[in-house]
Parts: structure tokens; sequence; C-alpha cells
């Protein structure tokens, strides 16, 4: 917000109203539909610009406008100097004006249709959009674009300004067309509210006051119907939702749960149910810096102190027990991709919901989405800025909304985690039951008594670098060396389990992520028997050996990289595969024509170009026995 804007509006008192008193709005439509004009309108109207910014705009309306002698308002939105000289708005830009009545904060987004992300974003926090359409030209397909972009980001009240009605001699008949062309395709778009109204942004028509040359309309001005718009605070009438973002425990005598309400209200004496475990306690405080409160909601950060000690930990969800959140680890849910690596079934990504990150795999490309013509298509992937309904599976339950009920408990992002960018958003629609009434049977015997009767702490040493590093000869001889001393172990190799549990399996992306999901199960399985699990696969991708950190416990997941450089495996080619592979026989070969993604930060580090494998192998089980990796009870029986 512009400093300068905001302290007029605080002088003016319009910020004084509070947050129930603010109106977030998005305007869709291009540069060419009049849409900066308009907003440079409602902000000069709105007496939100000054006198010397005024000077300068008629200053700039000279020399850069197309208004002849008159303001050129289009130049008041100080979009990026890019938009003035290619006419174009290329970001999301948020003005903030505000009248006696109500302030206002504006997403101003572009209309081109490769900005599809930019829009969302503004939309996102939009509690009504504003659709402009020029009344010469009526619905086009960049119409049904924002309305469905819209729809799909939850924005439920739309006004449709139907501007530069000057140029149609303020016909009726043409607003009315219009206005029933958008209503016939928008009808399945779930909007609570349309309002139509006929403009000229240029000459102030139906901006604030009603106009004289539309006699016809019997609506109110835009300026009216934003500042009287019923847009209920939605997020506070929402059941509670509390994302736990971190565990506040100073000392011994305080245990409290930090975090922002995402919706909804909470009071002391209040029931919540903890997502994780579904143990139902009471709020006993509600904690800030500045005192206790008697209530939160929405928005609110604070720390709340529950009435029992029960298991709350970072991305928990706190909810109300009467209406909780839905706790899954499949769901359906629209993404908008934003990345140019397309998504494909079976990709791996990193999920922020709420406060939690979590491995998250793509299961299923349901269909895209056209953004134009609103038609489903079914899809291998999806590119930048294309909209599909996918599906998910998460590396463990997460508590979340469908989206069209909660904004704030139904979205999230995933990130590439070879690069770290925002790869995507998402608006979840369904979970998704694998297999309904399936419950997990809690046997009294435990991982820990299985470990106890074995005197080891089990764990899973996975050991990950590429074809011919070592990786299974050394595997092998650490297995050795465990047993000579008494461990329980067992080995899982990747050309073993290819044999059988994975014989269907291959070496696309997918299958490969597929292969190590099932090697990762089945090794979170051995480990709950008891056993220190030796696990030998390329696994390529740095999200699939996340996957199965995330299966686990902390700390009983080692990582060790067999750091081979290429040019080694290659002379060495036990198998004779990089011949073949670069002879073009052998298709998404890793190093060759697949990439390799090395351990960032791997537990253990193996240059095997500096040692024997069984220096290596020792090097291995001393760095197990040492570090805390091991963890106390790592006893020799
Ligand atoms: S992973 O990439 O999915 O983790 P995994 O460790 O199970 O691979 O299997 C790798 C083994 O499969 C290699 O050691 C090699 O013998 C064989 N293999 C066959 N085709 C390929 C390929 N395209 N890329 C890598 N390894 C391959």
């Amino acid at each position: 917000m512009d400093a300068l804007v905001a302290a007029h509006a605080l002088e003016s008192g319009a910020l004084e109203a509070g947050d129930g008193n603010l109106l977030r709005f998005i305007t869709c439509g291009s540069v060419d539909d009049g849409k900066s004009t308009l907003i440079g309108r409602l902000l000069y109207e709105s007496k939100t610009i000054f006198e010397d910014q005024l000077a300068t705009l008629e200053k700039d309306s000279r020399k850069h406008g197309t208004t002849g002698e008159e303001i050129d308002f289009a130049l008041l939105v100080d979009g990026l100097e890019a938009e003035r000289q290619q006419g174009i708005t290329i970001d999301v830009a948020y003005r903030f004006f505000a009248t006696p009545k109500r302030s206002f904060i504006v997403a101003d987004t572009p209309g081109h249709e490769q900005y599809t992300r930019n829009m969302a974003t503004g939309a996102s926090t939009a509690q009504l959009a504003i659709i402009l359409i020029d009344a010469r030209k009526g619905v086009l397909v960049q119409t049904k674009r924002h309305a469905f972009i819209c729809s799909l980001l939850g924005v439920r009240n739309i006004v449709l300004a139907v501007n530069k009605i000057d140029l149609m001699k303020y016909d009726e008949a043409v607003f009315t067309r219009i206005v029933e062309d958008f209503a016939a395709f928008s009808r399945d778009l779930g909007f609570g509210s349309v309002t139509a109204v006929p403009l000229s942004a240029r000459y102030g028509d139906n901006v604030t006051a009603r106009s004289e040359h539309t006699p016809w309309y019997t609506g109110p001005s835009l300026l009216e119907h934003l500042e009287t718009v019923d847009v209920e605070a939605d997020l506070q009438s929402a059941p509670f939702r509390f994302p736990v973002q971190w565990v506040n425990r100073p000392n011994l005598d305080f245990r409290g749960f930090a975090g922002t309400v995402a919706s909804g209200r909470i009071r002391p004496g209040d029931q919540i149910v903890v997502s994780g475990s579904g143990k139902v306690t009471q709020v006993a405080r509600i904690v800030t810096a500045d005192g206790d409160l008697d209530e939160a909601v929405a928005a609110d950060a604070v720390t709340l102190v529950l009435a029992e000690e029960v298991d709350v930990t970072r991305g928990d969800v706190l909810s109300d027990p009467q209406s909780r959140a839905e706790t899954a680890d499949a769901f359906s849910a629209h993404v908008l991709w934003m990345s140019e690596t397309p998504v494909e079934p079976g990709r791996a990504y990193l999920m922020r919901i709420g406060t939690r990150w979590v491995p998250a795999t793509v299961r299923a490309i349901r269909h895209r989405i056209d953004v134009n013509t609103l038609e489903k298509s079914s899809a291998e992937s999806l590119g930048l800025n294309e909209i599909a309904l996918v599906e998910f599976a998460t590396a463990t339950p997460v508590a979340f909304d469908p989206y069209e009920q909660n904004r704030a408990t139904g979205a999230f992002i995933l990130v590439d985690r070879s690069t770290n960018e925002t790869a995507g958003a998402g608006m979840i629609e369904l979970p998704l039951r694998r297999a309904t009434n399936v419950h997990l049977e809690s046997t009294a015997l435990d991982k820990a008594a299985r470990a106890a009767a074995k005197y080891q702490k089990p764990m899973i040493v996975w050991f990950t670098g590429l074809s011919g590093s070592g990786k299974s000869t050394i595997a092998r001889l650490v297995e050795a060396r465990l047993h000579a001393a008494g461990h329980h172990t067992y080995i899982l190799d990747g050309d073993n389990l290819r044999h059988g549990l994975n014989s269907d399996l291959g070496f696309t992306e997918a299958d490969r992520n597929e292969n190590i999901r099932r090697a990762g199960e089945v090794a979170k399985l051995m480990l709950d028997a008891g056993l220190i699990v030796l696990c030998s696969f390329i696994s390529p991708l740095r999200g699939e050996r996340e996957m199965v950190r995330a299966l686990v416990e902390e700390g009983e997941f080692v990582e060790v990289f067999v750091d081979t450089p290429l040019e080694e495996c290659m002379r060495r080619d036990p198998k004779g595969l990089y011949v073949r592979a670069q002879a073009g026989e052998i298709p998404n070969f890793t190093g060759i024509s697949a990439p390799y993604e090395a351990p960032e930060a791997p537990e253990i580090r193996l240059e095997t170009l500096s040692g024997s494998a069984e220096d290596l192998a020792e090097q291995v089980i001393q760095q197990l026995r040492r570090s805390a990796i091991a963890g106390e009870n790592w006893a020799s029986p």
C-alpha cells in the first residue's frame, strides 16, 4: 500500500472502521476494457489522490495519455513501467482507497491469458470481483476465463461492469443482452450474487453517482454498491480452525500452541479436537503478548493453552469437534500450474498446507479444464497456467477442509523439490478414501517392544547413488558386519525388488517414484518389526527420498550418499549398462538420459574414490555407532 495514501486514509478516519469494514476486491479485464481507467477513476473520485499527484497526472496525460486534453485516469494506476510502454499489465498490484463508509483494497491483475496465475493470486483473497466487459464487444472468451477463475478461487460476489456504455449510446438493450449472456454461462459457477452496472469509466457515468444518461438503470452506482454490498465475514463465521505453527514451551510450567486462527472463533472453555490424534480437550487460555483474551477470531495470532496435556505437534490443526476438519492422505484438488516444468502423474512434490509441509505425489490427473471454454478433457500432463482436477496422495495424513467450505484450510501450494520454486497452487475438492472403514489396528506389541527384544535401535539406512556407484556392494558389507555383531537386519535392493514386488515397474519418473514408494513402505514395515533395514536404490530424485524420510520418525532414516563421479561409474560399468545407454539402447538411464539429484545434506556421505569398499562400509558402521543417529540404545547384545 502506498504509505501516503494509507496515511491520508488514516487521517480521514477511513481505516478506523476496522477490518470488518474493509472490502477486498479484484478487477478482471484488460486495459482495452478500461480497467485501469476505472480504478483510476475510483481512486480519483474517492479523493484518495492528492493535489501534487493530480498535477503530475495532468502533465502525464498530455504526454502519454490517449484522452486528448482530458485526464487519462489509466495513467494514475501506476503499474509497472512496462505497462505504460506496452499497454499491458504484467503483475498483481494492490491499491488502497477509502470513502467515509468503507475502505477498499483492489487487486489489479492482468487480463491476458498467460497471466492466469497472477489473476488467481489476486482472486484468492478477494471477497468480490469486478468483471469488466466492453459494451461494444459483449461477453468474450476472456470474460468466461475471468468468471471461472473467480469461481474456482472462491469469489462469490460478482459485479459485472459493462463499460464504455457511452460508446453504445447508453442503449439499454445492449446492457440487457450482455447481462443475459453472462447469466447463461455463469449459472453453474456458484456465484452468490451478480450485480450488473452500466458504466462509462472515462466519463464517470454510474461510477460514483447514478448517471442521467441511463435513466432506465435503477440499480446502484458502482461505488454505492461497493460501499454497501454485504460480503459476509466468511472466515469468521466458518468453523474454528487453528493450524499449529509451533509449540511454545519456554519452561516446564507452560505449554502453549502458537499460530493464527484460520477461521471461526474460540473462547476459553470451548472444546477443540487435535487433527493428528483425534483427542478432544478444552481451551484453557488464549495468550497474547498483551495479556489473555476472552475471544480470538480469524486472523488473530495467539497462543492457545489447553486444559489437558495432549499430544500436539507443529502442523496439527485444532478444530471445532462438532464440525471437524477432514483428515486424509489422499484427496482431489483443482490445481493451477505455475511452473514451466509440467506436472505428470507420479511426480512428487513438497506440499505446504496450513502450517504443514508434507511430501505429496500426483496420483492421477482426472481432467484438464480449458479456462476459456470450461470444457473438460483428459490429460497426461499439465503445463504453465493450466488448470486441472488432480488426485494427490500425501506421505502422512493432513487436516483440511474442502476449499469451497473454507478458503483458509482448503488451499495448498506445491513446491518443486529440485528448484524450490512454487510450482502450483491447489484448491481441495474432496478427501479420497482408498478403502473405507479401515481403521488402524493399534497392537499393544509395538516397535519399541520388538526392537528391545533385539537389543537395537531399528532404522532405515538408505543408500542412494548412481548405477554402478557401489551402493549394493557397500550395503552388503555393512549388513554383514552388523549381522556379525548380532544385529537383526534385512537388505532391500532395487535390482532384487524389481524382480518381484516391483516387477511391473520400469524407469519412467512415475514408475521410479512408485518403486521408491513401495520400497519405503516395505522398509517402514520392517522398521516396525524392529529391524535395521539397509536399502540400496538409485532413488534419483530428492523428493522420493524425502517421501520415505517423512514416513518414519526423526532419526530413523539415515541417508547415505554413495558419491561416485559419473565418469568413474561409466569406467567401471559393471553391468555394461552405460555402454548400452550411451548407444541409446536404454532410455531414461540415470546420469545419461535421466537426472540424478545428489542429496544436499545426507547423514553420511561416502567419497568412494578415497577408499576400498571395506573401508567405506567401516565408515558407515563407525558413524552409525558414534553419532546420535544411533541413539542411546544402540547396543550390541
Ligand atoms: S530407481 O531409480 O528406481 O531407484 P533402482 O535402484 O530400483 O532404480 O534400480 C536400478 C537398477 O536397475 C540399476 O542398477 C540397473 O541395473 C537397472 N536399470 C535398468 N534400466 C535402468 C535405467 N534406465 N536407469 C537406471 N538403472 C536402470
